[in-house]
């Protein structure tokens, strides 16, 4: 079974995940192929997938305009194909239910996409030495930091990397997903 992993990931966060998916897959005996679409200069064809995940991380409210577009020109090869979506984002800490309509559901109906599975998964908002965001990205992040310490009582780092990923999720849809490629 072979499955590409495509994504766009703006400060890596949506990166590690799709890195990590292939990782899991490869233990469920699947190999994975990671692909940031952001770098192509060509539309991969997908002749010899067997399924396709396709994440992206997400400001104000979006997907990143690479693997959307990915999504939309590849709407037609996807069918027939397994398909799973994933976003890395913040908002499915407070309301994963709107995480879950908004960033997956209508993005997959706009692009006339049929899921069989779709997730979204926690941010990592970095805001510590090593982060590639820029100061505006990162005056936003320690704002919205401050916003889910406050509604949700977590514990952030103000100067640094929160990861709020759960990582036992992504490992149980990287295992969904092979699941389905068998049936
Ligand atoms: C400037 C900025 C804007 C953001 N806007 C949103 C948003 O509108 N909704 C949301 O759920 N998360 C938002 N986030 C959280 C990101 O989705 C989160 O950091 C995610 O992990 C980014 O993934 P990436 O690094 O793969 O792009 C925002 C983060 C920043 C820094």
């Amino acid at each position: 079974m072979r499955v590409l992993i495509a994504y766009g990931s703006r400060w890596g966060s949506a990166e590690e995940i799709a890195e990590r998916l292939a990782g899991f897959l490869g233990e469920e005996g699947v190999e994975a192929t990671v692909l940031d679409v952001k770098r192509i200069r060509l539309w991969p064809s997908l002749e010899g997938y067997d399924g396709v995940m396709v994440g992206s991380g997400v400001k104000i409210s979006k997907w990143m305009g690479e693997p959307l577009a990915f999504l939309r020109r590849k709407a037609g090869e996807l069918r027939g194909r397994r398909v799973a979506l994933f976003v890395s984002c913040m908002s499915v800490l407070v309301e994963p239910e709107n995480a879950r309509r908004d960033l997956l559901e209508k993005v997959a109906e706009a692009a006339g996409v049929e899921a069989d599975l779709m997730e979204a998964f926690g941010p990592v908002l970095d805001v510590g030495p090593g982060s590639r965001m820029g100061f505006l990205d990162k005056k936003i992040a320690q704002s919205v930091m401050l916003g889910l310490s406050k509604e949700k009582g977590l514990e952030l780092d103000a100067k640094g990397r929160n990861d709020l990923r759960d990582w036992d999720r992504i490992r149980d849809f990287a295992h969904r997903f092979a699941e389905s490629l068998r049936e």
